[in-house]
């Protein structure tokens, strides 16, 4: 018997629909349950065939839980090894090299050392940093934000240098990016599953939280369309997530990426809606089962195969 396994945390809706919706597939041999963990051994398996993980970036125990299991052979939606190299500077300057249009962005030093550090750390860094010249590059208005961030934590938009001082003393030892503010018309969140399936959801940023959704879109062109999804692919492809969610601000019919490293999107039933809902639950099933019955690869136990993942 095959098994699946959900690990997830704080979440409700999504988890137990995708168990009932592989269970209710009757594929023969496949079964899913959420995740059991009780001693977690070197080298043990951990009798799972694949875990769809929506939450070991909150819980280092978790992560390293899931990269042993790999060892193992278990397939892990998504990837751990890679999720713990990532970051979204390296995205957006990896996005630049393919093609996809991302706003001007830097990367800025932390404004407070790192616990344990002091200035003598960083003595490679050229102090002061010449901001007239970052602020020309990147332009105004702008987004300070993480370069590892989620769900709208520490993100600051910001209209002048004052603004951008002002903003940037209160994020600590944090390491951010400085981003050019794309003056979108439109703005979509896309579900990509298996770096092939795309569901692209018109989303309005500056609604209240519950009506981000759009429910009635307008007609769009259809070359934006068809843009968006090659660059949702072209970008979970080189990532290699399997479930993520590629945000693009639209300016002037040109999709700018903007945020898509989420390799634990946001898939609750009460922000997302019943008919994203449905989609995500098919498609992230219909992967599972694809991952649990498909031959493996055999594991090298070298990095350099891990970090590219099976098949
Ligand atoms: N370059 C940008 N141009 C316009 N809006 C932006 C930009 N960057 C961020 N935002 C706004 O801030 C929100 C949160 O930023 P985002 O990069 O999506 O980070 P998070 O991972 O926290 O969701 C976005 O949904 C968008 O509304
Ligand atoms: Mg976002």
């Amino acid at each position: 018997m095959k098994k699946i396994g959900v690990l997830f945390g704080m979440e409700n809706t999504f988890p137990g629909a995708l168990v009932e919706r592989i269970n209710g597939m009757k594929v023969s041999g496949v079964t899913a349950e959420f995740v059991q963990i009780a001693d977690v051994r070197m080298a043990a398996p951990c009798g799972y065939d694949v875990i769809v993980d929506r939450i070991s970036h909150d819980i280092p125990f978790y992560r390293a839980y899931l990269k042993n299991a790999a060892l193992g052979g278990t397939r892990i939606i998504n990837n751990p090894f890679w999720w713990s190299a990532d970051d979204k500077f390296f995205n957006y300057a990896l996005a630049t090299k393919l093609g996809v249009a991302i706003p001007p962005t830097v990367l800025l030093p932390h404004k407070e050392h790192p616990t344990g550090t002091t200035e003598r750390s960083v003595r490679n860094l050229k102090y002061p940093l010449d901001w007239d010249s970052i602020f020309e590059y990147v332009g105004f208005p702008a987004f300070l934000k993480p370069f590892d961030g989620g769900g709208w934590r520490d993100v600051y938009k910001v209209n002048t240098p004052e603004e951008f001082f002002s903003a940037y003393d209160q994020t600590r030892t944090l390491c951010m990016t400085l981003q050019r503010g794309v003056n979108f018309k439109e703005y979509f969140r896309c579900y990509v599953v298996g770096q092939e399936h795309v569901h692209i959801m018109p989303y309005d940023p500056r609604a209240p939280f519950h009506e981000r959704y759009v429910a009635d879109p307008p007609a769009y062109a259809p070359e934006l369309l068809a843009r968006v999804q090659r660059d949702c692919r072209t970008l979970c492809q080189a990532l290699g997530y399997d479930l993520n969610t590629v945000e693009f601000a639209v300016e002037d019919g040109v999709p700018y990426a903007i945020d898509f490293m989420n390799p634990a999107p946001d898939a609750d039933l009460h922000s997302v809606g019943q008919a994203n809902f449905d989609w995500i639950v098919n498609t992230v099933a219909e992967l599972a089962v694809r991952r649990a019955t498909e031959p493996g690869s055999g594991s090298t136990y070298r990095w350099d195969s891990l970090l590219k993942g099976a098949p």
